[in-house]
């Protein structure tokens, strides 16, 4: 049998996932070597050479002349799949690996991504497609698992199919918690003071990094010491000059975020590698010791919160008193943006499917089952432009088989529909109100009633049409009475 490998390299056009994951994460540096590992035609080395990044590429079939250094980033997308042989794919992933020297990125497809003409003829451990190329599809856990056997590094679910191996224990215990972390925000610092004002720069710089940090920082941590020194003299009398101009009530709350945020990374951490105390960088470590008193104390309360989450009662009560979010009888429906405000076990619920399938590109409503531990990534693509988006696509992962299942509505003629958007998110997103207004005159006229009747697109704008209405864009307009008016000469003339 000939395989073509050759054929498996696709022209790419725009950036490829993996890629727009680990630049969505932060992850690339302009600083920093890219290194593409079967490269293929070279599309994403192209991409990212012309955006100023130092990238270069090396493939067996397409480059196979070109330099293989090692770099500080590694990407190897889509290629283990492509290996029929068990040891040369194993093989190939080590070395990938030993060439990284912060990063590998791998990525592979996923058997919910097989298109259904690939099924049928199998070969090895994966199959044989209709363009006579081999294609091993994995389950996301399998993947992570011969990602972490043959590496023997615990690696981080980015998105479904795609992975991070992190060289250093200490950055993947960063990058998970930053992962979890709610943006910060600084305590409004209101009341008037002459010494604040003379030294507002590096006094405002340090009430950041509480804010970012939940804690003050240590002397290695912060680089502007030295000045606040010579400025104020000790680290102190600047913090009580903060505390003068705001409200320490604020400051609990920043403290609070903050520590439930790292609970809920050891909490996580459970599932995916907790690390020892020591594997943690050193400002990780300062917060457990300032939040918790003892990384032992820390884990005790994380495990304590993750057990709590087993219970399927006190989860249902969790989710049915959620501040925001639409709760329907099988689940609570909330817009992205709405997670940060939820409590922690709603969190904890939600990250448990994040740890384990990554981030899914392009969702924008969770739905958190009730009744049975699923949580399922929903995408409306125009979510803040339609008043009733339709759904694209939906992935789930229920959490005792951490099995996907996957689901694409973008041919559909029909597509399941969202009402009352305001619902799911949080009070400060842009045009809630708008929402609110528009859902508020639909109500008037009794449009919503009877919910189950409206949810797909033909069926709600069958409803508008039967009451005489139609949108555009947020605004309920009454279609107009076509009236017929009778001209002399007998024909009609439409107003
Ligand atoms: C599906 S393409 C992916 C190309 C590119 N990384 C992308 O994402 O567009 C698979 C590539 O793997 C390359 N490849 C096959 N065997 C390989 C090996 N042992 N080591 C490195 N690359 C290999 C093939 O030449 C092909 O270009």
């Amino acid at each position: 049998l000939e395989i073509a490998r050759h054929r498996t390299a696709l022209k790419r056009y725009d950036l490829s996932r993996p890629l727009r994951s680990v630049l969505a994460a932060g992850l690339l540096s302009k600083d920093e070597t890219i290194l593409d590992y079967g490269c293929g035609r070279g599309g994403d080395v192209r991409y990212l050479s012309g955006q100023g990044f130092r990238c270069h590429g090396w493939d067996p079939v397409f480059a196979p002349t070109a330099s293989c250094q090692p770099a500080d980033v590694v990407n190897i997308g889509y290629v283990v799949n492509v290996i029929e042989n068990s040891v040369e794919r194993a093989d190939t992933l080590r070395r990938a690996w030993a060439l990284a020297r912060r990063l590998l990125i791998v990525s592979a497809r996923l058997k919910n991504e097989a298109p259904d003409h690939t099924v049928g003829s199998a070969y090895e451990d994966g199959v044989i497609t209709a363009r006579g190329t081999f294609q091993k599809f994995f389950d996301q856990s399998e993947l992570r698992i011969w990602i972490d056997k043959t590496l023997r590094v615990e690696c981080v679910a980015a998105s479904p199919g795609i992975f991070y191996v992190f060289c250093n224990p200490a950055e993947r215990a960063a990058f998970q918690a930053a992962r979890f972390r709610r943006a910060s925000r600084l305590p409004p610092l209101h009341r008037r003071s002459e010494l604040f004002d003379a030294h507002r720069e590096v006094l405002l710089r340090l009430a950041n990094f509480i804010a970012e940090r939940g804690r003050p920082p240590a002397e290695d941590e912060w680089p502007y010491f030295p000045e606040l020194r010579t400025r104020i003299g000790s680290i102190r009398r600047a913090l009580q000059i903060i505390e003068h101009v705001s409200d320490t009530a604020h400051w609990a709350t920043v403290r609070d975020a903050r520590s439930e945020d790292l609970l809920l990374y050891l909490a996580l951490s459970r599932f995916d590698h907790r690390p020892q105390f020591g594997q943690l960088d050193l400002s990780m470590q300062r917060d457990v010791k300032v939040f918790f008193g003892s990384y032992q104390a820390a884990c005790g309360k994380a495990d304590q919160a993750l057990l709590a989450l087993g219970d399927m009662e006190a989860r249902s009560a969790a989710l049915s008193g959620a501040a925001v979010g639409k709760l329907l009888p099988n689940a609570l429906y909330l817009h992205v943006d709405a997670l940060a405000s939820m409590t922690l076990s709603i969190r904890l619920y939600e990250g448990c499917a994040r740890t384990y399938a990554g981030s899914v590109e392009g969702a924008n409503i969770v739905k958190l089952s009730r009744h049975e531990p699923k949580i399922s990534y929903l995408s409306y693509p125009d979510f803040d432009e339609h008043a009733h988006p339709a759904l694209a696509t939906s992935l789930s992962v229920r959490l005792q088989t951490f099995q996907f299942r996957e689901r694409d509505y973008r041919n559909s003629q029909n597509p399941p529909v969202l009402h009352r958007k305001e619902c799911f998110l949080p009070a400060d997103y842009p045009d809630r109100d708008r929402f609110a207004r528009l859902t508020a005159s639909e109500d008037r006229h009794g449009l919503l009633e009877n919910p189950t009747a409206i949810g797909t697109r033909e069926r709600w704008e069958r409803r508008l049409l039967d009451r005489g209405f139609n949108i555009r864009g947020h605004r309920l307009l009454r279609n107009k009475r076509r009236l017929i008016e009778h001209t002399r000469d007998g024909t009609g003339l439409m107003l």
